[in-house]
């Protein structure tokens, strides 16, 4: 027994030290040890908790690459959503913004408001959950309000520590930050790549996106990735007053903080800081694509909220675009799921920001006529952040005579069906719902990972099955064949083992999704999440009216005619029908009710439980009947007592409340 205490603590110990060695290394960037003295501590835990399993912990040190590869992302919703940022593309827009907050605040147009500039790193946002000041979910930040759950890959990151820091560990944290890779790991990768003959990443974002989205960990832990936090979602604590603080306390709690970061008096400075990165970016060593102006005060933040899904109290300035000069070859004409015509040049390849560009949109006829853009025309491309690159005008000075005026055909070029342009809009549209170029589309989109996430269906698959005439809409999917797929190219056996499995197993997945993948114009994957809640099943929804639909959260009057419209279109209905045979699930399962043991039983929650987050247990309670409730009072029947436990514990026992221990709840609850 006084052994096996000695070796905990000498577990402990190390484990301490080196969380300590970590945060000096990748927080602080000045080690006090050498990597070998490192190793060696590492080494010297592994092996201690090899031999005594019963003292492994999930945070430890030694298990941040763990885990097993993962079939797929599970969902992760966040508790406060991810907001994104309106923009300011100049100092002008950076000035109206100061107007225009002012102006809501009530406060006069000369008065000083504080800001502050952080540079805005070109990553991936993700949202980290921190649970008593363990690390309990780590999430991308999907539509939002749901994204995928990445925990275990970004547990490899070692800027992300697996345990905060410091005095002040607040009960349940939610941080905001961008995962992002220097430009150095960025080349070194791709050299790497290069070499096996793997494909290259075309930019350091879409390698540090690629990477967290891994389905096997250790293909992410050898990425190089970094992370600055910027944010925090779920958090309460009335001590903190401004932005600046909250960073403060995130880098007292062992948080990787931009050290450029800038608390600026006013509009003045703020520019200044943006006019300054304008020029020293290059030399960040990582993607900087902008600066983020945020109101100090959290009072005048709350005091201004958000609109649908930006903070009126921040703004995102984009540094001045990037732009080059080459020559338009060709103009084709794309043809999307909904069947709009999208004309796109073709060029010779021009490097812009980094990357190299042959494509670029010319949105649409009328954009293509305001700027008289012909083919054969040198231009002025334009490439921003995410934008996709566009051409921005034709140097006229440089015509020879043989350029040619692009003419959009009547017919569509994919199918040759007759195209509308309806009055009023500038799209134009094929008319035939039956466009392959639509079904390809639309197949791809229900499939895609967001939807119904059939995995081994991709592009070249799906354009090789609707080329064959194999399947026409989404639910012939779940009629094919093996010897249908075996027509395919690059298509073995188990391959087609494979497919068919991935797709049998997509009938299962939630309404929402199913919803979503649907394709419905303007419903997003949040809208779909709605549309499920509320309707339960898809024979409801499709009887749903827009009037009706009008009344939910969060939807409109378009998206309610879009979806009304959808459900009465006779190809969607034997689609429908199709998928229903099939034995795609269409409606949310009621949950199989567990037994009701803890009916009218109150419980409250305190210190930190081994096996279970709060969350789960409270989870737990709720679906056997019980409550839970955040503080003690006469009425509560039992608590909960981890690790740790704070005051509640305490009251509880002035109040003779009947204390249980984690292994008394897990009798209660039948789980022992
Ligand atoms: S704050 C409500 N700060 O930019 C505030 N975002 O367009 C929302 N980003 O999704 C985010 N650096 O991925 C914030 N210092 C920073 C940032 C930053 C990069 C990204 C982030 C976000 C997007 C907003």
């Amino acid at each position: 027994m006084a052994e096996n205490k000695k070796t905990r603590k000498e577990i402990e110990k190390l484990r301490e030290e080196i969380r300590y060695h970590d945060y000096k290394y990748y927080i602080e960037n000045q080690p006090v040890i050498s990597d070998k003295e490192y190793d060696a501590l590492m080494q010297k835990l592994i092996k201690l908790e090899e031999k005594h399993p019963q003292f492994m912990a999930p945070d430890s040190p030694t298990q941040r690459v763990g885990g097993a590869p993962a079939e797929g992302f599970g969902e992760a919703k966040h508790i406060v959503p991810l907001l994104s940022l309106s923009n300011a593309f100049s100092f002008d827009d950076l000035e109206a913004f100061d107007k225009r907050v002012k102006r809501m605040l009530g406060l006069p147009p000369d008065r000083d408001i504080e800001y502050v500039s952080e540079l805005k790193i070109d990553g991936l946002a993700i949202n980290l959950t921190y649970e008593n000041g363990r690390l309990v979910k780590g999430a991308t930040r999907g539509d939002g309000f749901r994204g995928e759950n990445v925990t275990n890959n970004l547990k490899t990151i070692h800027a992300i520590p697996l345990r905060l820091r410091g005095e002040k560990i607040p009960r349940l944290l939610e941080v905001r930050g961008e995962v992002y890779m220097l430009h150095k790991d960025f080349q070194g990768l791709n050299k790497e790549r290069e070499k096996s003959g793997e494909p290259l990443f075309a930019n350091p974002r879409n390698a540090a996106a690629g990477s967290v989205r891994q389905l096997d960990p250790k293909i992410t832990a050898k990425r190089k990735l970094n992370i600055f936090t910027y944010a925090s979602g779920e958090y309460r604590d009335g001590r903190i007053e401004t932005h600046i603080e909250l960073l403060e306390l995130f880098k007292s709690l062992g948080l990787k903080v931009n050290p450029t970061t800038r608390l600026c008096k006013n509009t003045r400075e703020v520019i200044k800081f943006c006019r300054n990165w304008t020029e020293k970016k290059k030399g960040s060593g990582y993607d900087v694509d902008g600066v983020v102006v945020k109101i100090n005060s959290l009072r005048l933040q709350e005091k201004l909220g958000a609109v649908t899904k930006s903070p009126r109290w921040a703004i995102g300035y984009k540094f001045p675009a990037e732009q080059a000069t080459t020559r338009i070859k060709e103009i084709i004409v794309q043809v999307g799921r909904t069947g709009a015509l999208t004309p796109v040049a073709i060029m010779e390849p021009v490097g812009v920001g980094g990357v190299t560009v042959s494509r670029a949109t010319l949105h649409n006829e009328d954009e293509i006529k305001k700027k008289d853009i012909r083919v054969g025309d040198r231009v002025i491309i334009q490439r921003a952040g995410d934008v996709i690159p566009y051409v921005v005008s034709a140097i006229k000075e440089e015509r020879t005579g043989r350029e040619k005026k692009f003419i959009f055909s009547k017919k569509c070029p994919v199918c040759g069906a007759d195209v509308s342009r309806p009055p009023g809009e500038v799209v134009i549209r094929c008319t035939n719902i039956s466009c392959p170029a639509q079904i390809k589309e639309t197949i791809r989109h229900f499939t895609s990972r967001g939807a119904m996430d059939v995995e081994g269906i991709g592009d070249a698959q799906v354009e090789q099955l609707v080329e064959k005439g194999l399947i026409r809409d989404p639910a012939d999917l779940y009629y094919l064949k093996k010897e249908n797929l075996l027509t395919l190219e690059r298509m073995g056996n188990k391959l087609a083992a494979n497919i068919l499995e991935a797709i049998e197993k997509s009938k299962e997945r939630d309404l929402s999704r199913l919803i979503y993948a649907l394709g419905i114009r303007h419903v997003g994957s949040h809208i779909a999440d709605v549309l499920a809640k509320n309707y339960s099943s898809l024979d409801k929804l499709s009887k749903a009216r827009a009037g009706e639909l009008f009344s939910l959260p969060g939807i409109g009057p378009i998206v309610a005619k879009s979806v009304e419209l959808f459900f009465k279109q006779e190809g969607a209905k034997k689609v429908i029908d199709k998928l229903r045979r099939a034995g795609v699930k269409l409606e949310i399962e009621k949950k199989k009710e567990a037994p009701q043991i803890l009916v009218g039983k109150t419980f409250v929650l305190t210190g930190i439980l081994e096996e279970f987050s709060r969350e789960e247990a409270s989870e737990i309670i709720k679906g056997l009947g019980g409550r839970v409730s955040i503080s003690v009072s006469k009425k509560t029947d039992y608590i909960v007592a981890g690790k740790e436990p704070g005051s509640k514990y305490t009251r509880a026992k002035e109040l003779g409340i009947k204390i249980i221990k984690e292994k008394e709840f897990k009798k209660l609850i039948k789980r022992s």
